[in-house]
Parts: structure tokens; sequence; C-alpha cells
């Protein structure tokens, strides 16, 4: 009987890629097969998120539920950004984890499941970051890594810490695995990295000069790729010739992620972040100029030390001005290693729920007047998740989520689909062909 695997995936798609390219080694080098069932395994791999401080606490509960539901001799291994940040305390707090397994280090999974009290989690590249076995979740749609790390050490994150430092993945390396995604039967890529239109800036080895849109319209040209997303972007490099490369190159989806993080000036400028509120709107309203039916999501973190009422205002306003079509909003949350862990002005948690409180009621109110003015509208679906009550889903180009009643031969089709009816985060409608 082969051996069975339980894998549990926190944060972002980096670690969902992270955590396929662990299963593509276990199953395809180990011999193990994935388990939905933590009892049944025999490895236990949990893949953590440490960007903001409650998964890191629920990881040692998560941990004990595991060592109390599992079958004897199972092994737990804890790997990803925690990983990375807590190393061997990790072995300290929860004697019972097997192994130790950072963000930058997963491609050492197979040597980790046979050393007893394994731990790499320095965050220096190593090439063997990029050799893997190969294992998608979805077969419609590929995760292509695309760089490692960041160099931006925004005062709030901890990622450069945990992710190391930047770094391009050769251009070679993408293109195969992209080949090899589109020769599988993936329609769509969603190219990965901390800061993916800084592409470029630094590799391991020697590379020809290329930019992020040289990128996209060399990866554009791929036989059978109808659709590259990609994320996330820095507003900082949204140069024009980036922007008119997004416009124009038909290939790219139309939804572009803006993390404003904060709508002041002052607070960007304690946040690090390089550009400053006139900046942001300057290349977002280009944006929606240059490309009418673009999406734009944000990221928003409110009571940043020092927050006042008079900066928090300013971000309600740019929501206002540019009414994103999506919005990810968050509580500032200190973390260790980072430069706003120690500013004195740390907001308290009574005022920083309210923000965010007032930040998500005005977004939803945004959201609906978005989504009532799609209706009647038409969009091309890529349909890729099979839902309940005959009902298949899928996303516009400029990322929609649409469902329509349909089959699973819909699955991996693109259909232009008309909209009857919408709801703040879903739209529905009839195909149309
Ligand atoms: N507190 C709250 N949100 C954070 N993010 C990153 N670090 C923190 C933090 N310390 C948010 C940012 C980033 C997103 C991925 O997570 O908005 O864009
Ligand atoms: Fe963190 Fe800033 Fe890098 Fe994004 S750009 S990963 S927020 S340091």
């Amino acid at each position: 009987m082969s051996k069975k695997l339980f894998i549990q995936t926190l944060g972002c798609a980096m670690n969902v890629r992270d955590s396929e390219r662990m299963i593509a080694e276990l199953t395809q080098k180990e011999g193990y097969e994935l388990t939905n069932n933590e009892a049944e395994a025999d490895l236990i791999l949990i893949n953590t998120c440490s960007v903001r401080e409650k998964p890191v606490h629920k990881l040692f509960s998560e941990v004990g539920g595991f060592v109390k539901n599992k079958k004897e001799g199972a092994k737990i291994g804890v790997c990803g950004c925690t990983a990375s940040h807590l190393g061997s305390e990790i072995f300290k707090k929860a004697p019972q984890v097997d192994f130790v397994l950072g963000a930058r280090n997963v491609s050492k999974i197979t040597q980790a499941i046979k050393t007893p009290k394994f731990i790499s989690n320095d965050i220096n590249h190593d090439e063997s970051e990029f050799a893997f076995a190969e294992f998608r979740n979805s077969i419609y749609k590929s995760y292509i890594n695309i760089m490692a790390g960041c160099d931006k050490k925004c005062a709030y994150c901890i990622v450069p810490h945990t992710r190391g430092d930047e770094l391009s993945i050769p251009f070679e390396i993408i293109k195969n695995e992209v080949t090899k995604a589109v020769l599988s039967g993936a329609k769509e890529v969603f190219l990965l990295g901390q800061n993916v239109n800084n592409y470029g800036k630094r590799f391991s080895k020697e590379h020809r000069k290329m930019d992020f849109s040289d990128l996209l319209n060399e990866l554009s040209l791929i036989s059978g790729l109808k659709r590259i997303r990609f994320t996330s972007p820095h507003p900082l490099h949204m140069d024009d010739k980036f922007l008119e490369t997004f416009t124009s190159n038909p290939v790219i989806c139309k939804s572009m992620h803006m993390p404003l993080q904060s709508g002041s000036t002052q607070i960007l400028k304690a946040m690090k972040r390089g550009y400053t509120k006139e900046w942001f709107l300057n290349r977002a309203l280009k944006l929606r100029k240059m490309c009418s039916d673009v999406s734009i999501s944000t990221d928003i973190i409110v009571a940043f030390p020092g927050e006042s009422d008079e900066d928090f205002n300013e971000t309600l306003e740019v929501m206002k001005e540019l009414e994103f079509e999506q919005i990810f909003s968050f509580k500032y949350s200190k973390r260790p290693l980072t430069l706003a862990a120690s500013m004195p002005n740390q907001i308290d948690e009574l005022t920083a729920s309210k923000r965010l409180k007032t930040l998500q009621d005005l977004y939803n109110s945004i959201l609906d007047k978005i989504s009532k003015k799609q209706d009647g509208k038409v969009f091309e679906v890529f349909f890729e998740e099979l839902k309940e009550n005959n009902q298949i889903a899928g996303r516009s180009d400029n990322n929609f989520l649409i469902n329509v009643n349909g089959s699973e031969e819909l699955l991996g089709c693109f259909k232009k689909v008309k909209i009857n009816k919408t709801s703040r985060t879903t739209l529905y409608g009839e195909i149309q062909d």
C-alpha cells in the first residue's frame, strides 16, 4: 500500500505553488499519494504563512491537533514562511515536529523526510530552488514562479526575512514551465512573484537584459496559451512601458492588482513604499483611461503606526475616486524583524477594528454599484470549477467570478456569457453560443 500525504496550505499563491512542488517531489520520487484525511496520513505537512500574527499563533494549536489525531509513526513537517522565521524554535515549542523547512528550502523535502529533526531555513539562494518534479492542482490554470524573494523591505512586512533577496528566474526555465503546462492542458498561467514588475533586476547567473514587459510579450507568443495573469506587481514600477504592454497585448488578462496599502503620502513614506498618493492615482487613472475594461484590485492596511483619522480618510477618498473592483483589507499586524514593530505610535485595537469596518462598509457599497453595472454585459468566461446545483464557475478576462448552469463538459472551455443576475461577489448569466 502506498504511503499517504496530508498537506495543509495557508497564505498566498506562492505557498500554494510551493505545496504543489512538495507534492510533486513526494508523489513522484517517494511514492506518496495525497489524502484529505489527516488520520490516515503517514506524513503531515503544514505550509505556513507569517505575514500576519494570527496564523502564526494558530500554528502550534494546529500541530497539537495533528499530534492527537495522527496515525502512530506518522511524521509532521512545518514548512513555509513561519518555518523560515522561527526555525529551531518550532522544535522547542512543539517537540513532536519532525522537520522544519523554510520557504526558500522546499526543494529539500525528500531529504527532510529521511533525516531526523532536519532543519533548513536559510534564505540564501540555492540553485536547487528551480528544479522540481511536476504536479498541479488544476489542469486548466497553472501557477508559474517567475521570481523568489523581495528586496523592498516595506516597514510592516516580514516577507523579505522569510523569502530572502529578490531573484528573477531565468527566462528559459519560465518558458519551459509554461510550455509544459500548456502541453498538459493549461490555457491560463498565473505568474507569481512578490514584485513581478521588477522582473529582470537580478538573476543568479548571467542573463540577457529583460524586463517584465519583455517577459510578458515573449510568453504570450507560446502557442495554445490563451490567458496570462500575474501577481503581485508594485505600483512603483508601473512605468508607461508596462501599462502599454498590459493594455495592448490581448493574451494579458485585464485585471491588475495595485496594492495601495494607504492613501496617505505620509503613511506611505513611513511604510517605505517608495510612491506617493499622487503617483498611485496617476498610474491607476492612466490605466483606467488606457484600458476601459480593466478591473483593479488592491491591498489596504488600516491602523499602521501613526495613522491619524485624516490619514485614514485619505485612504477612503482614494477608494471613492478609484472604485477598486476588489479590495483585500487588513488590520496592521505587528511583525518581528520589521521596522514598524519598533515604531512608537502603535494604534489601539479598537480604533483599528473601527477603521477596518468603515473601510469594508465603503467597499461593500462600491462593490454593489460595480456588480449592478455588469447586468446585461457579455463576458468571455473561462470555466474552471464545478459547483453544487448544476452550476459551473469561471472568470472573465477582467477577473469577475461568473456562474452559469452547466456541467463538467464546460470545464476548460471559453464561452461568451450574458449576465442576467448580480450579487456582491458573483455574477450569474447564460451562455450565448
Ligand atoms: N500587517 C497587515 N497586513 C500586512 N500585509 C503585509 N504585512 C502586513 C502586516 N504586518 C498585507 C499587505 C500585503 C498583503 C499580502 O498582506 O497589504 O500587500
Ligand atoms: Fe512585503 Fe513590500 Fe515586498 Fe510586498 S513589496 S513582499 S509588502 S516587502
